[in-house]
């Protein structure tokens, strides 16, 4: 199996063939070119991990995308060598494969700091189940991404990890809040990422990023042991250069199953369970979809900003006629993201609890607060201009709880039930497959920006559905931005579709073609022969001045 996708890999790599010294290219290495390179004996895991890590130590100034390293990548790497050597040709499906986790999942050998000064310390006793099973499953974790603090907003500035820059823009933010992920995972400092998404922090750094990415239908994947904002809309998922890879990784990750430490879990339907969203990528077709176009997530005012982004769909809907789908415009004016955030979103309700339960556990060691009022009472933490309500400590306690204005969280709830009808009725009445319409209505926006302002993933976050995110083009180059700016488009099912979802994907990514290595990231890196694990340390020096350090809440 690992050879019948080879040619089709090769075949995407927009790289001329690898002119390294050694026998492993990391740059747009996919799991199928790495295994493939240590199946034929070209390289050794330790070789790959360390390559990976050469680039890192070299690279990272570029986009300041990573916060920590793993001190035992390497000798989890030695004992992957010693057991390649002496089995019978049979390992994980992630084995070797080295990945970043996003830094909100809890990790037992690295500490766990959502990019807050105040968690710099904080260690879990256990690995998040998700995290124990990608490393079942043979993937290496080379350390954690910075993003934007606490998973709160899209900039990707953290009061640890400092701003994240944009790999293909360096006048831009990488989208957030998975933004060092995405960023990472574009300039080949991993094979794929990790990233969550309250509203739009799996889709918005693959948009700006040129990535693909999967935010699951609530419950596939076990949210417990990462850092939580909301209960009904957080979701985990893969960011990564290639369908392929998002296939594989997504299915590790759901292969935690149902856990009783995230109820959502037990949704799943029977068939779902153990699905190999890898081996059915190629049934798809893009003849007879019905793919619903809605209107109201773009932004047709003339703007540097929006025109790259209203002609990278345009063209994107051409191709995907000519290619024989069925484009059905989508006209209510229910689809506002808007409206819907102001009304729906369910944050301010959930956050205070979620984030107390997460904090007090017993098993959370190492230094830190044991409260969210304790974390803001520090002043270790980031202030974004445009604060939020439910981590203002002036207002949190009185009105951000589900008990506390009980009456306006069950309100909220009844709104969010009635939108996931309608959107099911959307469906059912024009008989789609799915919903497109860009990630962003913008190209991603500056550093030093009050917010990722123009993203449209609150309908799939309160409504729970899967999204499948997929790079659509670039706005034109320019000094800054020499390959143009990313735009990437979401691909929304119904609960559970995932597969198809990311069938239609692999379509695309045959058809458009549209991956590119950012320019200063097509360098080949000499690997250095590591004896320990290099330490990195993030660049706090570059956060805009418009997010001071530790002024919340007065
Ligand atoms: C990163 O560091 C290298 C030297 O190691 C330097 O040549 C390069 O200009 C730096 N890049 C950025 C964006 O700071
Ligand atoms: C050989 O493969 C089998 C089945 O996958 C496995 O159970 C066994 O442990 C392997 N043997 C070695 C020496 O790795
Ligand atoms: C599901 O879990 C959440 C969070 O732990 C909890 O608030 C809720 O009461 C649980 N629901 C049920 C039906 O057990
Ligand atoms: C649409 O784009 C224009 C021009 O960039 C901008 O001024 C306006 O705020 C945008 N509208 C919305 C709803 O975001
Ligand atoms: C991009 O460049 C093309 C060709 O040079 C030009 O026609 C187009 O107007 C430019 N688009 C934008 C949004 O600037
Ligand atoms: C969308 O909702 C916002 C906020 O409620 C409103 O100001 C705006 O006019 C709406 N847009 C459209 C196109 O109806
Ligand atoms: C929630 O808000 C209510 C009403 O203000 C308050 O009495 C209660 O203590 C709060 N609960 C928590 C867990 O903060
Ligand atoms: C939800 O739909 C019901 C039935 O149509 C309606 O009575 C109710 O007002 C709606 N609630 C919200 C919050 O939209
Ligand atoms: C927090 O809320 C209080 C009360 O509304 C307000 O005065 C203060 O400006 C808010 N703080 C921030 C940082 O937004």
């Amino acid at each position: 199996m690992m050879y019948a996708f080879k040619t089709i890999v090769l075949s995407l790599l927009p790289l001329a063939v690898a002119t390294t010294s050694n026998g492993f290219d990391p740059r747009e290495a996919t799991i199928a070119s790495t295994h493939h390179s240590l199946d034929t004996g070209l390289t050794t895991c330790r070789e790959v991990v360390s390559s990976f890590l050469s680039r890192i130590e070299r690279l990272n100034n570029h986009t300041n995308a990573i916060i920590s390293l793993n001190p035992h990548a390497l000798s989890i790497a030695d004992q992957q060598d010693a057991q390649l050597r002496s089995n019978n040709g049979s390992y994980g499906p992630l084995f070797c494969i080295p990945i970043l986790l996003k830094d909100n999942y809890d990790t037992a050998d690295i500490p766990t700091t959502g990019g807050n000064l105040a968690l710099a310390q904080s260690q879990p006793s256990k690995d998040a189940p998700v995290v124990a099973t990608l490393k079942k499953a043979g993937a290496i974790i080379l350390g954690k991404a910075n993003l934007h603090e606490l998973a709160l907003e899209g900039l990707s500035v953290s009061s640890l990890g400092g701003q994240t820059i944009n790999p293909y823009d360096s006048s831009r933010t990488p989208g957030g809040s998975s933004g060092g992920t995405g960023a990472a995972v574009a300039s080949s400092f991993c094979v794929w990422g990790t990233g969550t998404d309250t509203v739009n922090s799996l889709r918005s750094p693959a948009s700006a990023n040129n990535l693909y990415s999967c935010r699951p239908t609530r419950g596939l994947i076990s949210r417990a042991g990462v850092v939580p904002i909301s209960y009904t809309q957080d979701a985990l998922g893969p960011i990564a250069r290639s369908v392929e890879d998002v296939a594989t990784a997504l299915t590790v990750m759901a292969s935690v199953g149902f856990d009783a430490d995230d109820n959502t879990t037990a949704l799943v339907p029977a068939g779902t369970y153990g699905t190999n969203y890898m081996s059915s990528l190629t049934k798809g077709s893009l003849k007879g979809l019905r793919l619903g176009l809605v209107e109201g997530f773009f932004n047709k005012t003339t703007s540097p900003e929006n025109d790259p982004v209203n002609n990278a769909m345009a063209q994107t809907v051409a191709k995907l006629r000519k290619a024989g789908a069925t484009i059905v415009p989508i006209t209510s004016s229910l689809y506002n993201s808007s409206a819907i955030l102001a009304s729906l979103d369910t944050q301010r309700f959930e956050y205070r609890e979620s984030m107390d339960a997460y904090l007090e556990r017993p098993s959370l060691g190492g230094q830190h607060p044991s409260t969210l009022n304790e974390l803001y009472s520090g002043h270790d933490y980031l202030v974004i201009p445009s604060q939020y309500e439910y981590v203002n400590t002036s207002l949190v306690s009185s009105t951000a709880n589900t008990t506390g204005r009980q009456g306006s969280y069950a309100t909220v709830k009844q709104g969010v039930a009635n939108l996931t009808l309608a959107l099911a009725e959307t469906f059912t009445a024009n008989g789609l497959d799915a919903l497109i319409y860009p990630e962003q209505t913008n190209i991603v926006v500056r550093v030093g920006s009050p917010s990722q302002s123009g993203r449209q993933g609150i309908l799939a976050a309160l409504t729970g559905s899967p999204v499948v995110t997929i790079p659509v083009g670039f706005s034109n180059a320019t000094a800054t931005a020499p390959e143009g700016v990313p735009i990437g488009m979401e691909i929304l099912g119904r609960p559970w579709t995932e597969e198809k979802l990311l069938q239609i994907a692999y379509q695309w990514q045959s058809l458009a073609r549209v991956r590119k290595t950012p320019s200063w990231a097509k360098e080949v890196v000499p690997v250095k022969s590591y004896t320990a694990v290099p330490s990195i340390t993030p660049n706090r020096g570059n956060i805009p001045a418009a997010y001071p350090v530790g002024t919340l809440g007065g």
